[in-house]
């Protein structure tokens, strides 16, 4: 009842523009703080000053914020040594993690939403979590879409958010190159992200996509209307976008629109950090070529003379037809006709030791920064990840140039900076050979 006469109130006094409106007592929204953090595998060193906080230390934090709720939405378990069969130190941060948090599922509420686990994934990550009282539903993707849950994010007491690249995975914190946003005391995005949980976690009882989604799914944030608000203190414009688009309620952006969008808007640069970059499909028979993402590249680098920057990465198990496309790309750069794309690529150097562990070291980055919008996603870019594979993004728009700190844009193109111009990074040449480099 006082809630519903304050907002009563708030109403009749705004409509009336009462001089002598009575000071309410109900405290204002806490600032909302975004923070960028990333994951820099053991050894590797930068010759810059741009450093972030640990993915380590934002899950930790999260954890001792929460006070009600915990949601995951992610694609595999395995935090632990024994996980992988492996005996490092380095797996220290994803066990302490994974105990702090089999801890806090007794206490408060922990669900989980997990792809379904394939033949000989580990699972007792998930035994554990259960045993201990989370919640856990496996969503069957295979059967839903024929993609994958790849999303990765948390949603802590409807309030503070995580999301990026990182997976539930010992190596994501030390041993593979991660990038990620946490948003702290921003209910209004939580409760967006909440929704795109829902979803998944709807999915995990269930053998079909419901079609229509039910209203309690859509939302007013996109990137039409995002959501106003000021992140640490800079005006922002700010929603979420998610895939496959038979996951989108309504006015929800489906990613691939939003990141033709993010790159129609750029006016001088768009520079990308992305692990895989196909125009193609890459697990489905018979083969596809994909290319809009690709053509939209081509489109805004000629025709707006935008500069464009691409950072994919280069390991043991890097597909070689990738380098064909990347060289393609790499092509379309004639200074003289205004064409400017360039393409380099990362590698993260193992020492023999690390060389055995398997599936790390390298950058698994997904990430969009133009002149004007920081995006930060979880998908590899590759048509399955915008057809089939469920993942989703954040999308900061700052325009605004008078600021009392760097803005997140401004922060993520210095990471980008930092590592296109560190000495782990080699440009794409024609005749380059990628086995002499990964
Ligand atoms: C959220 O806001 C409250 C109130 O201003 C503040 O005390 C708290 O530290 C903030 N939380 C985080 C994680 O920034
Ligand atoms: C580090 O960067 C500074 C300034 O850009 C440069 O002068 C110096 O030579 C660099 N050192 C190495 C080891 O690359
Ligand atoms: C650059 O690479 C060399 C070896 O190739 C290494 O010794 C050096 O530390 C690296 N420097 C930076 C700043 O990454
Ligand atoms: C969690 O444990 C219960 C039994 O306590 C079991 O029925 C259920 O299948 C388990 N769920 C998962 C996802 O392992
Ligand atoms: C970013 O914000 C500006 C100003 O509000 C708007 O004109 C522009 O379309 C936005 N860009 C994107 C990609 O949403
Ligand atoms: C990205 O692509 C690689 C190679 O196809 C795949 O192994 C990986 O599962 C995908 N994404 C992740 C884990 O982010």
């Amino acid at each position: 009842l006082i809630v519903f006469m304050y907002f009563s109130d708030e109403y009749k006094y705004s409509k009336s523009l009462s001089p002598s409106r009575p000071v309410l007592s109900v405290p204002p929204p806490p600032p909302v703080r975004i923070v960028l953090v990333e994951s820099i595998p053991e050894g590797l060193e930068f010759n810059s000053s741009t450093t972030h906080p640990t993915i380590f230390k934002a899950w930790l934090n999260l954890m001792g914020e929460a006070r009600s709720s915990i949601d995951i939405a992610s694609f595999y378990w395995s935090l632990t040594n024994k996980d992988t069969g492996t005996h490092e130190p380095t797996a220290n941060q994803g066990e302490t993690i994974l105990n702090t948090l089999a801890d806090l599922s007794g206490k408060l509420s922990v669900r989980i939403a997990v792809n379904t686990p394939q033949g000989s994934q580990p699972q007792g990550d998930l035994r554990l979590l259960n045993n201990s009282g989370a919640d856990i539903r496996t969503v069957n993707m295979k059967e839903l879409t024929s993609g994958v849950l790849h999303t990765k994010f948390w949603v802590v007491d409807k309030k503070h958010i995580y999301i990026g690249s990182a997976n539930m995975d010992w190596r994501s914190l030390t041993q593979v190159k991660e990038l990620g946003a946490v948003v702290y005391n921003c209910s209004c995005l939580a409760a967006d992200l909440g929704k795109i949980f829902e979803a998944y976690w709807l999915l995990g009882d269930s053998e079909s996509i419901p079609s229509p989604w039910p209203s309690s799914f859509a939302t007013l944030y996109n990137k039409d209307t995002p959501l106003q608000l000021p992140l640490n203190s800079t005006p922002s414009s700010v929603y979420l976008s998610s895939s496959p688009p038979s996951f989108c309620a309504a006015g929800r952006t489906p990613d691939l629109q939003s990141i033709l969008s993010v790159m129609e808007d750029a006016e001088s640069f768009i520079y990308i950090a992305v692990m895989n970059y196909l125009p193609t499909m890459e697990f489905s028979h018979p083969k596809r070529y994909w290319a809009d993402i690709d053509t939209q590249l081509r489109r805004v680098g000629y025709e707006k003379r935008v500069k464009v920057r691409l950072l994919i990465s280069c390991w043991a198990s890097t597909k070689p037809v990738m380098f064909s496309f990347l060289k393609s790309l790499a092509s379309v750069y004639d200074p003289k006709s205004g064409l400017d794309i360039q393409v380099r690529l990362f590698v993260v150097p193992a020492s023999p030791k690390q060389k055995e562990i398997p599936f790390a070291r390298v950058n698994h980055n997904k990430y969009m920064v133009t002149d004007k919008i920081a995006y930060i996603g979880t998908s590899n870019w590759s048509g399955d990840y915008f057809v089939s594979t469920a993942g989703s993004a954040l999308v900061v728009n700052q325009t605004a140039s008078v600021s009392p700190e760097p803005t997140v844009q401004s922060q993520l193109r210095a990471v980008f900076e930092r590592d296109w111009d560190s000495n782990y990074s080699t440009p794409v040449a024609q005749h380059f050979n990628h086995k002499h480099l990964c």
